[in-house]
């Protein structure tokens, strides 16, 4: 993988991290049909230089956390392992928000048992909970930061104006939000990740698969013997020094595709095409 990192707070890692939400079950809820392929790709990741990981005690629930366990733990030095809480999932197709404090210290302590850790890396608030003030769950995860169960506090799907509202309780270092070549509606939350030296994850970085079927992404794609993925990934890794993403996939195949759009450069008339 190519060697550009970005900071998590005092933590480096390379500049294409893992998203690891796909290799639950369909719709993320549940177990994978094949567990040990699930491992594999988790492992393959790591041995191809990914030094970190994205979760959620929501995927799966709770399923995608013990896969990571599984198939890493003990960790490899370096391995820093994102997760989040503050989701809830009643039924395979609800992602409902909880950001309860009770609950959230709760949510800590559940990661911290599956993931065979003593400390969390990175905890992600995952969502704002509109029934609870934003303050409220991001002064809970700063208190389990003081009491060293958390080392960096980092937020998901928030505005401008939360990512101020949470600075002024305790340091951010990353915001993950949706961004991709088709849906940009965070530059402004980007832009404000790069002035202050927030790692900005994007998820659905391929946008689930949309941006694979543009066609400014293919005709670039063909002339560079690359993939749309690639191009789609080595897009945003041009995009902002700030970007980590996340590419998910349950596919081997795909991860070390998707791994190496870190070694792709794309042109300023490649860029300018993209727009
Ligand atoms: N914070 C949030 O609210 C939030 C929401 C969603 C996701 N996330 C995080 O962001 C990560 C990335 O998002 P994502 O996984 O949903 O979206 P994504 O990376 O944009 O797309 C993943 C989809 O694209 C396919 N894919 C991956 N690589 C491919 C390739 N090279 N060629 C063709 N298809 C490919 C995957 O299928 P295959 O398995 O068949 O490869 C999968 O269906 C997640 O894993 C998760 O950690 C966070």
């Amino acid at each position: 993988m190519a060697s550009e990192t970005v900071a998590l707070g005092d933590l480096t890692v390379n500049r294409m991290g893992f998203g690891a939400m796909r290799v639950c079950g369909p719709d993320v809820w549940g177990p994978p049909e094949d567990r040990v392929a699930a491992h594999q790709v988790l492992r393959r990741a790591i041995e191809l230089g990914v030094n970190f990981l994205d979760t959620a005690d929501s995927y799966g629930p709770y399923v995608d956390e013990e896969l990571i366990a599984e198939a890493l733990h003990p960790y490899p030095k370096g391995l820093v392992i994102g997760t989040k809480g503050g989701l809830l999932r009643p039924n395979r197709h609800a992602w409902d928000p909880n950001g309860r404090p009770g609950h959230l210290r709760s949510a800590v302590d559940g990661s911290l048992k599956r993931l065979k850790l003593e400390c969390i890396d990175l905890y992600q608030l995952h969502a704002p909970d509109p029934k609870v003030p934003f303050t409220e769950s991001v002064g809970a995860l700063a208190q389990m930061q003081r009491a060293g169960k958390i080392r960096h506090l980092g937020l998901s799907n928030v505005s401008l104006a939360q990512l101020e509202e949470a600075r002024r309780i305790a340091p951010i270092v990353s915001v993950q939000n949706r961004y991709n070549l088709e849906d940009r509606s965070s530059d402004g939350v980007l832009a404000a990740c790069e002035k202050f030296g927030i790692a900005f994850l994007p998820w659905f970085p391929l946008g689930a698969g949309a941006c694979l079927k543009s066609a400014k992404v293919k005709k670039i794609a063909a002339r560079l013997e690359a993939s749309a993925a690639q191009v789609a990934l080595a897009w945003l890794l041009a995009r902002s020094k700030a970007m980590l993403p996340i590419p998910g996939t349950a596919s081997v195949a795909h991860l070390e595709e998707n791994l190496r759009a870190a070694a792709i450069r794309l042109s300023a008339e490649d860029l300018a095409a993209l727009g």
